[in-house]
C-alpha cells in the first residue's frame, strides 16, 4: 500500500501538480451528481488537534463527494485518547485499523511524517505546527495559475508571519516549481526561515526580503497576505509587538496592478480591511472554493494510484 506523508519536497512535482490542477478544473465544472466514487467502501479519518474551518470541512466534503466514509474525532487534543497520554503513534495505529486514509493536523512540526511512518494508510498533512500545509500550498498555487496563467517570472509578494506561517512555507516550495519571483515582506522578527531561502538558492529562484511593501506593492502580480500566528508566540507581549504590522486597505489596493490577484489562506484577523473584499482583485473566497476541488483531485489520485 502506498504511504504518503504529502510533505511538499518528497511528493509533489510539476507533472503531478498539472495533473491534479486539470482534474480540479474538471471537478469544478462537473455536476455533483456526476462525481465519480473512487473512495466507495473506503474509510477516511480526519484527526485535527488544532482548530480548523476550511481545511477540515473541505476535506470532509471531498471525502463524501467521492463516495468515501468519513470518521472523525471532534477536537482531537481534547476528546481523543491523546488527552489520556496516548502517543501520536499509538493513536495513528488505532485509526489505521479502521481507515485507509488519515487527514491529520497537529501542533508539532513533523507530526504527519511520524504518523505516516507507523501507518499503511494514506496520511495527508493538513498542517503540522509552524511547518507545512501542503494541500493549502496546492490550492494556493492552483488559484494563482488558474486559467492558464504562466507563473514563470511573475512577482508573488508574500506578507505577514513568514516565520510561522505553514501555508506559505508550502506555497513557496511549490512556487519554486513554477519559477515565480518571490518578494518576502515581514517584520524582522518574523522573516522566512533560512532553510527556505537555501531552497530558493538551490533552485535559482530570485527573491527579495523587505520590511514593508510601500514601493513594491505596485509590482506584485500576486499579493499573498497571511495572519500573524498568535498561537506560536511565547507571550502576549511578543504578539502585541507585531500584530498590527500589516493591514491592506483600498488605499494600497489602488496602487496595485489592475490584473493582480489578492489571496489569503484565511482566517484573517485585521490584515485585510473587509472593504477590499468587493474589489475584483480580492480572490480569497474563490480560493476557499478551489480548496474543495483540489482536495477531491488529491484524494482521487491517492486512492486510484
Ligand atoms: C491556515 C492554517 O491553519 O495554517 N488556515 C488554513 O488552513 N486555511 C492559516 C492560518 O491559520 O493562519
Amino acid at each position: 500500500m502506498l504511504t504518503h506523508a504529502v510533505a511538499t519536497e518528497d511528493f509533489f512535482n510539476k507533472p503531478l501538480l498539472e495533473l491534479l490542477f486539470k482534474r480540479a478544473d474538471e471537478f469544478a465544472a462537473m455536476d455533483p451528481v456526476d462525481y465519480p466514487k473512487p473512495l466507495s467502501h473506503k474509510t477516511v479519518a480526519t484527526l485535527f488537534f488544532e482548530p480548523s474551518t476550511r481545511t477540515r470541512l473541505s476535506f470532509e466534503t471531498a471525502i463524501q463527494n467521492l463516495g468515501g466514509q468519513l470518521i472523525t474525532v471532534d477536537n482531537a487534543s481534547e476528546f481523543s485518547s491523546a488527552k489520556k497520554g496516548e502517543t501520536l503513534e499509538d493513536t495513528i495505529q488505532t485509526i489505521n485499523a479502521y481507515a485507509e486514509g488519515i487527514v491529520i493536523r497537529h501542533p508539532e512540526v513533523g507530526s504527519a511524517k511520524r504518523a505516516a511512518a507507523v501507518s499503511n494508510a494514506h496520511v495527508v498533512n493538513a498542517g503540522d505546527g509552524a511547518g507545512d500545509h501542503p494541500t493549502q500550498g496546492l490550492l494556493d498555487v492552483y488559484t494563482m495559475a488558474k486559467d492558464g496563467v504562466d507563473l514563470k517570472g511573475k512577482k508573488v509578494m508574500v506578507v505577514g508571519d513568514l516565520l510561522n506561517g505553514r501555508t506559505l512555507h508550502s506555497t513557496l516550495q511549490l512556487l519554486i516549481l513554477y519559477e515565480a519571483e518571490i518578494l518576502l515582506v515581514a517584520p524582522p522578527s518574523l522573516r522566512l526561515p533560512r532553510k527556505y531561502l537555501d531552497l530558493f538558492d538551490k533552485y535559482k529562484i530570485s527573491y527579495t526580503q523587505l520590511d514593508n511593501w510601500s514601493n513594491t506593492i505596485a509590482e506584485a502580480d500576486v499579493l499573498y497576505m497571511t495572519r500573524i500566528q498568535q498561537e506560536r508566540f511565547a507571550s502576549q507581549a511578543d504578539y502585541d509587538a507585531v500584530k498590527d504590522s500589516f493591514r491592506l486597505t483600498m488605499d494600497d489596493v489602488r496602487h496595485m496592478k489592475s490584473e493582480a490577484v489578492i489571496l489569503h489562506p484565511l482566517p484573517r484577523v485585521n490584515e485585510i480591511d473587509p472593504a477590499v473584499d468587493s474589489d475584483p482583485r480580492a480572490q480569497y473566497f474563490n480560493q476557499v472554493k478551489n480548496g474543495l476541488y483540489v482536495r477531491m483531485a488529491l484524494l482521487e489520485h491517492l486512492f486510484t494510484n
